[in-house]
């Protein structure tokens, strides 16, 4: 649990009002006391209950009518079961994901199936034709052209507003240490190929992206499992027995809102996590894919913000939010700068210069900010909705997380049912999901699947009831 000193005097008074609508208290279409009545009622501060109302209507829990006040959206429903966590330490181990991961990529393509498998945002939800009248108007006037001879590290005008945004949230990067790549993948392997040699070990969360794992794999790097908790991420206890026991040659880790899990590393955890490793002066490959899309009221610090030293290699990408087809990532190596530009001269040169003028005059129009606004709030009822569709129609004894941003629920299934074997039936029901075997190198989470909810719609709910029928029929066979 977090330290509840720490918690925001609103976001206590919201977490009270939400367990008082899910307990029942407020049924749905509800009208909540007003800001007014709460703010006497209460004793505390009108703009304090307004930030605690906002923060509500931004999880979904209630909406606001014009003239009217803030009424009950939420159905009251069932406490969310946390998963269950395991701090065991495991040993170095070789990778081999490959197999049926790239099923399960491939299974994204097949328009047949209903999909929660891949990671991806909901194009609905992605600025596409803002972009596309950009593309045109840059190939139109050809300006572009001049940018044939663009540097290895990649548009200056991107990187310039890459290193406004990071700015922004606290990150002192100049345009200069930045180096454009082709998506966050590319980012987190010029890092791995920059910092380590094959046969090298590298300190993951378990789980973890199997994109990571991929990486690892073809770079034939071994991987060393962190235990990380489902809500506070990576187990620094564990982490500091590791490099003190290990030769440990860079650590991987998702800081803010980590894929599979949702799990956020708090300020005080990741600047922990930085003194571990600059004892040692081992890097950390930091992904934060996921850090723009939060739910509650600011975007969490990066670990990169506390590092004096250039230990950090910073990697993110615009394919949540922006784009996931023009493949544009950026990564700030730190100190290993020079070894990661030559990795990716040594790759492809430079990444496409079309795409990244195109995010980097979208950057500059002003819109970004109030289309991330946007999908922050409707991400945040998609997972709402998906994880009161899974309470309903899954059996009992299915936990799920409780994502503080992203778009992916973690689900661990009863009485350790195997997530391969759902996986094949799902796809005979026309569902794709992603099974929790591919997110551990040592498959330990084959009782787990992850979904993802950022295409929900009724539609989905549909297919969430299919699948609960799905699970609910292996347990009858297995018992
Ligand atoms: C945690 C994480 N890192 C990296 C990636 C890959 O990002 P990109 O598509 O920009 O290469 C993903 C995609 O799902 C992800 O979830």
């Amino acid at each position: 649990m977090r330290d509840a000193k720490k918690i925001p005097l609103y976001e206590r008074f919201a977490q009270d009002l939400e367990e008082q609508i899910r307990s029942g208290t407020f049924p749905v279409g509800t009208r909540i006391p007003s800001i007014r009545e709460s703010s006497i009622q209460r004793d505390i501060s009108f703009s304090t209950v307004l930030q605690a109302y906002q923060y509500l209507e931004n999880r979904g829990v209630i909406e606001a009518r014009p003239q009217s006040g803030y009424y009950v959206k939420l159905q009251p429903r069932k406490q969310v079961p946390e998963p269950e966590f395991e701090p065991l330490q495991g040993d170095p181990t070789n990778v081999s994901i490959d197999e049926v991961s790239m099923r399960l990529i491939h299974d994204t393509l097949n328009l047949d199936y209903a999909q929660f498998g891949a990671a991806l945002p909901d194009p609905n939800l992605l600025p596409t034709s803002k972009l596309n009248r950009i593309l045109a108007e840059l190939a139109r006037d050809g300006k572009f052209s001049h940018h044939l001879g663009e540097a290895v590290e990649g548009s200056e005008d991107l990187r310039i507003q890459v290193a406004q945004r990071a700015f922004g949230f606290g990150c002192d990067i100049a345009p200069d240490e930045i180096i454009i790549t082709a998506g966050c993948t590319e980012a987190l392997s010029l890092c791995l190929q920059a910092v380590c040699d094959p046969g090298d070990l590298v300190a993951i969360e378990s789980p973890t992206y199997f994109g990571i794992l991929l990486a690892l794999e073809a770079r034939h790097l071994r991987a060393l499992e962190i235990p990380s908790h489902p809500r506070k991420g990576m187990s620094l206890e564990a982490l500091r027995f590791a490099v003190e026991n290990h030769p440990v040659k860079a650590v991987v880790a998702m800081t803010n809102f980590s894929n599979p899990t949702g799990s956020l590393i708090e300020d005080d955890d990741k600047r922990e996590l930085l003194e571990i490793l600059s004892s040692r002066g081992i890097p950390l490959i930091e992904d934060d894919i996921n850090g723009e899309l939060f739910f509650g009221d600011h975007r969490p610090r990066v670990a990169k913000s506390y590092d004096n030293e250039g230990l950090v290699m910073l990697c993110t990408s615009f394919s949540k939010d922006v784009s996931s087809g023009f493949r544009i990532g950026w990564v700030a190596p730190g100190k290993y700068y020079r070894e990661v530009q030559c990795a990716k001269y040594a790759l492809n040169i430079r990444t496409s210069v079309l795409p990244q003028l195109t995010i980097a005059r979208f950057l500059d129009s002003g819109g970004y900010d109030a289309h991330l606004r946007k999908i922050r709030r409707a991400y945040a009822q998609k997972v709402m909705l998906m994880s009161q569709a899974i309470l309903t129609h899954f059996p009992e004894g299915t936990r799920i997380t409780e994502p503080g941003g992203g778009f992916v629920l973690w689900v661990q299934l009863p009485e350790k049912l195997a997530s391969m074997r759902l996986y094949q039936e799902a796809l005979k029901a026309f569902i794709a999901i992603a099974p929790g075997y591919i997110f551990s190198p040592t498959h330990k989470f084959d009782d787990f699947i992850r979904l993802n909810a950022a295409c929900w719609s009724d539609k989905a709910e549909v297919d969430i009831a299919r699948l609960g029928k799905v699970v609910k029929n292996l347990l009858a066979r297995k018992n």
